[in-house]
C-alpha cells in the first residue's frame, strides 16, 4: 500500500518494509530541509486534540509549517460546540470540510479509528486512550536507528507504566517485526496487556517480565522509560501505591551496558533523574525534537 491519502491509526497497519520507507524519508527531511519548505503550500492540518499534548501536537504543527501549509485546531476542546452537545462524529465531519488531514488525540480507545471512518480526509492517530500513538512510534525508531545504526535483534527494556503506556503498546509491536528481545519491568498492577504478550508470543518473540530492572540492566541496549500515567487510574490510591517506584539516577549507569541508550517519549515526572539527562546514554531531548522530521515525512508522504 502506498502512503498517499492514507490513515495513520495503527502501527498494526504497517510492514516492515514501510515502517523503514518512512525513516528512510524522514533522514531527507532531516538532511534537506529547506529544499520542501513549500511542498505542502496552500494544504491545511486540523489539529483535534481531546487530550492534553507538548510534543506531538507542537511538532505536528511546526512539522507542517516547515513544510508551508497551514494548521488550525483546537487543544481546549471546551471552547468547542462540544460544550454545547455536539458529538465528535459531528465534529469530525465539519473539519473534515475544512481541511486536507486531522490529527487527533482523545483519550477514549479506538476513537481515532472512528474518525478516520467519518472523514473523507486521512486521519492521524496522535494517541488514543490506552490503545496506540503510532507516530511517537516512528519517532522512537529514527532515534533507535540514529543511535545504533539498525533496528534489528535489540535487547530493549521497557520500564514503568506497561498496561496505560500506549507507546509501550505501538513500540513493541513495532520492534517484534525487527526480532527484538524484549524485557517488561513493571509492578504486578500495570503489566503489559493480555493480549499484547498473547501477540509477542504469536510472533515467536523472545521476552520477560520482572518488577526489578537491577535483575536485567546487563543485558540491554536500549532502556524505554515511561511514565506512571496517573490520569488513567481509576481509584488514585492504586496509583498512589505504585507512584514513584522506578527512579533512574546515575547510580543506574554502573549497572548498565556503555553502550546503553535511555529513551523516554515524555513527558517525565520523578522516573528519571535530571542529574541523568547530560550523560551519553541519556538521547530522550533528541527523541522528542526527532519529531519534527519524522511528522514532516509523513504529512509530505500523506499529502505531497
Ligand atoms: N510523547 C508524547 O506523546 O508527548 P505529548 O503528550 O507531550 O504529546
Amino acid at each position: 500500500m502506498g502512503f498517499k491519502d492514507r490513515d495513520i491509526i495503527s502501527i498494526r497497519d504497517f510492514s516492515k518494509a514501510e515502517l523503514l520507507k518512512i525513516l528512510d524519508v524522514a533522514s531527507d527531511m532531516e538532511a534537506y530541509r529547506q529544499e520542501y519548505g513549500e511542498s505542502l503550500k496552500g494544504k491545511i492540518l486540523a489539529s483535534l486534540f481531546f487530550e492534553p499534548s507538548t510534543r506531538t501536537r507542537l511538532s505536528f504543527e511546526a512539522a507542517m509549517h516547515r513544510l508551508g501549509g497551514s494548521v488550525i485546531g483546537f487543544s481546549e476542546p471546551e471552547n468547542t460546540s462540544i460544550s454545547k452537545g455536539e458529538t465528535t462524529n459531528d465534529t469530525i465531519r465539519i473539519v473534515d470540510g475544512y481541511c486536507d488531514v486531522l490529527v487527533m488525540r482523545h483519550p477514549e480507545a479506538g476513537s481515532v479509528r472512528k474518525a478516520a471512518d467519518a472523514a473523507s480526509r486521512p486521519v492521524i492517530n496522535a494517541g488514543d486512550g490506552t490503545n496506540e500513538h503510532p507516530t511517537q512510534t516512528f519517532v522512537d525508531l529514527f532515534t533507535i536507528m540514529k543511535a545504533r545504526g539498525s533496528l534489528d535483534s535489540l535487547s530493549i527494556g521497557f520500564i514503568g507504566d506497561l498496561k496505560f503506556g500506549r507507546t509501550v503498546h505501538s513500540l513493541a509491536h513495532a520492534l517484534s517485526l525487527f526480532r527484538a528481545r524484549m524485557f517488561f519491568i513493571s509492578p504486578d498492577s500495570l503489566r503489559m496487556p493480555e493480549g499484547l504478550i498473547h501477540d509477542l508470543e504469536e510472533s515467536g518473540i523472545d521476552y520477560v517480565e520482572d518488577g526489578e530492572l537491577s535483575n536485567v540492566s546487563r543485558e540491554l541496549d536500549i532502556l524505554y522509560v515511561t511514565r506512571i500515567q496517573k490520569e488513567r487510574f481509576l481509584d488514585q490510591r492504586d496509583y498512589a501505591a505504585v507512584k514513584g517506584i522506578y527512579r533512574l539516577d546515575k547510580s543506574f549507569l554502573s549497572q548498565a551496558r556503555p553502550e546503553l541508550k535511555i529513551l523516554h517519549p515524555l513527558p517525565r515526572v520523578d522516573e528519571i533523574n535530571p542529574h541523568l539527562d547530560s550523560e551519553p546514554q541519556s538521547i530522550y531531548f533528541e527523541q522528542a525534537h526527532n519529531g519534527i522530521p519524522v511528522r514532516m515525512a509523513l504529512l509530505n508522504m500523506i499529502l505531497g
